[in-house]
């Protein structure tokens, strides 16, 4: 079997530190892993299971003999460097949203769109990671019963903003614990004029607002992506908040279909979609929960429920690790799908 040459960009970041396990766990048949970073963490050295890694800085020339790049060091990041990596032959999965509606770049999660990768033309986009647990989990439903709107309500973990987001959720416990100021600045956006506590809170904002339609990038994300991975023009509408959970987003999905529910048939679709696991069992009171499946790449699906007026119309909840299958596993997933698929 043919090996490859890999690089992770951002590689010392929440979802680069994720890359670079997924790769080794998940088999990618890999001769060499370079690790790039930004020149301050030039140097570094990343363990990862039992093998030694020193991270280099990220240049223009980082990508000469590399076949392929997994990219998460931020849209402008990708904007400036991709370019430079395809010159060089080089393949990337980009986990960034800078070429995510690009239509000449596809946007795949593989068990709902793998066809897609073959007119890739240098760049594959990894969804956001509240679209890929939301498609992916739906993708059969779709199939069988032909969704016609979905309403999405996130509940989206703080690692969502980075390993800074990390720090300011346990920073502010602790400060509110030992009775001192609550330090806030980062979340909502690190960017964005105002920050919010996210200890003991929920901030119904993720990302800029769009003031001309008063939903914010985060969930318009949601709206487009599920659009083009669909391929339908499927009506979307998300309200994405942030909670305060170190890991793993959960969303409440409610779906309308054009055809009736058969909630028999929709439980065992549920139970044998690709990638999907259903954890419903309510008489015990087991239902999928953010903490429990921290580090599985897997989308977990409970809660089922037809709506009580609507026979064309179901409700679910919807968990999974957003640093793995939102983000760092669907990427490593792609790269071995390609390779299935004689892509790469
Ligand atoms: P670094 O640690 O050197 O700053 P997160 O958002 O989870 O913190 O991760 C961001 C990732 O993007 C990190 O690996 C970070 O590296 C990387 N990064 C940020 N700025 C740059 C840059 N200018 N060049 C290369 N990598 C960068």
């Amino acid at each position: 079997m043919k090996k490859y040459k890999v690089a992770i960009v951002g590689a010392t970041g929440a979802v680069g530190r994720e890359m670079l396990r997924c790769v080794i766990q998940y088999h990618f048949p890999f001769e060499s892993i370079k690790l790039l970073a930004s020149a301050r963490s030039a140097g570094k050295t990343i363990e990862q299971d039992g093998l030694s890694f020193v991270v280099e800085e990220l240049t223009e020339n980082s990508f000469e003999g590399i076949d392929v790049a997994f990219w998460s060091a931020g849209g402008s990041i990708s904007e400036k460097f991709v370019p430079y990596a395809i010159k060089a032959g080089c393949v990337n999965i980009d986990n960034t949203s800078h070429f995510r509606m690009d239509p000449n770049v596809p946007l795949v999660v593989p068990e709902c769109n793998s066809e897609d990768l073959k007119w890739h033309k240098g760049i594959i986009a990894n969804p956001n990671c509240s679209t890929i647990q939301m498609v992916s989990a739906l993708k059969r439903l779709d199939e069988e019963f032909d969704i016609e709107r979905i309403i999405v309500s996130t509940y989206q973990a703080v690692s969502g903003a980075g390993v800074a987001g990390m720090r300011e959720l346990n920073d502010q416990t602790r400060a509110i614990i030992n009775n001192e100021p609550v330090v806030a600045d980062t979340l909502p956006c690190a960017s964005d004029k105002k920050h919010y506590q996210i200890a003991y809170n929920c901030i119904p904002q993720i990302d800029k607002f769009d003031l001309a339609n008063a939903f914010s990038k985060e969930e318009m994300k949601m709206v487009n992506e599920t659009k083009k991975i669909y391929h339908k023009d499927i009506k979307v509408n998300a309200t994405c908040v942030r909670v305060p959970v170190l890991r793993g987003h959960s969303e409440s999905v409610y779906i309308e279909t054009k055809k009736p529910i058969d909630i028999d048939k929709a439980f065992d679709l549920l139970a044998h979609s690709t990638g999907v696991e259903l954890v419903d069992d309510i008489a015990n009171q087991i239902y999928p929960m953010a903490i429990d499946h921290i580090g599985s790449e897997k989308v977990y699906v409970g809660r089922v429920r037809k709506d009580l007026d609507n026979d064309h119309a179901l409700s679910m909840w919807v968990v999974a690790d957003q640093l793995m299958k939102g983000a760092a596993y669907n990427s490593v997933d792609i790269g071995l799908k390609m390779i299935e698929m004689g892509l790469l």
